[in-house]
């Protein structure tokens, strides 16, 4: 008799068993454009995604050919500085574009396409200083990055692109 008991405790234990191990052994990882590993997720929070799909309009001759009018200067870095933590509106930079610059601000996460990674050299040494004017002041169509021609003054928008470009080497 207990050894029926113990042969039927056995073979429950074996049912638990069984459960434990077929639970799956990895939490579950979204995946983001090809980055499917364990960990992903994490190492895309900390340095964002690079390079990123972009397909972002390109503008128009004449402002591809702008350069830069004012000079890096620490003053105005500084006004780029808080106009992107803190001022322009209608949103501060810094809430989708992220504290780093990495494009992994606290409004990112739902964003598609995602906001740009302005540490990534490998998409950004190939914008214009001039593509960048052109998508501040007028947003990019279809995505969450918004116009800012009746926000921000030309001046405001050059001072942004200088502060940018430093994310690059930070
Ligand atoms: C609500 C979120 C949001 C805010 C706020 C925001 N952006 Fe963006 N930004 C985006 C997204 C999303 C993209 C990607 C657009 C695309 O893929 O076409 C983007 C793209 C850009 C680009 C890349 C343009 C290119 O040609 O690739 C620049 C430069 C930029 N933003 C600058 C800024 C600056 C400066 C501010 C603040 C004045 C700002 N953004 C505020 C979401 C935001």
């Amino acid at each position: 008799m207990t050894h029926i008991l113990l042969l039927a405790f056995a073979v429950f234990l074996l049912g638990e068993v069984k459960e434990v191990v077929a639970e799956p052994a990895l939490p579950f990882v979204p995946q983001v454009q090809g980055l499917d590993f364990p960990g992903a997720l994490q190492i895309m929070r900390v340095s964002g995604i690079c390079p990123q799909n972009r397909k972002t309009r390109k503008a128009p001759g004449r402002y591809l050919k702008k350069k830069n009018p004012i000079p890096p200067t620490p003053e105005n870095l500084a006004k780029g500085k808080r106009l992107y933590n803190q001022d322009a509106k209608p949103t501060a930079c810094k809430l989708c574009h992220g504290a780093r610059g990495n494009g992994n601000g606290s409004l990112a996460r739902r964003l598609d396409p995602p906001p740009r990674n302005f540490a990534c050299a490998e998409v950004m040494k190939n914008l214009p200083e001039g593509q960048l004017f052109w998508i501040i002041k007028n947003g990019s169509r279809g995505t969450a990055m918004p116009a800012h021609k009746s926000t921000l003054k030309s001046e405001e928008i050059w001072q942004l692109i200088l502060f940018i470009k430093k994310f690059l080497r930070a």
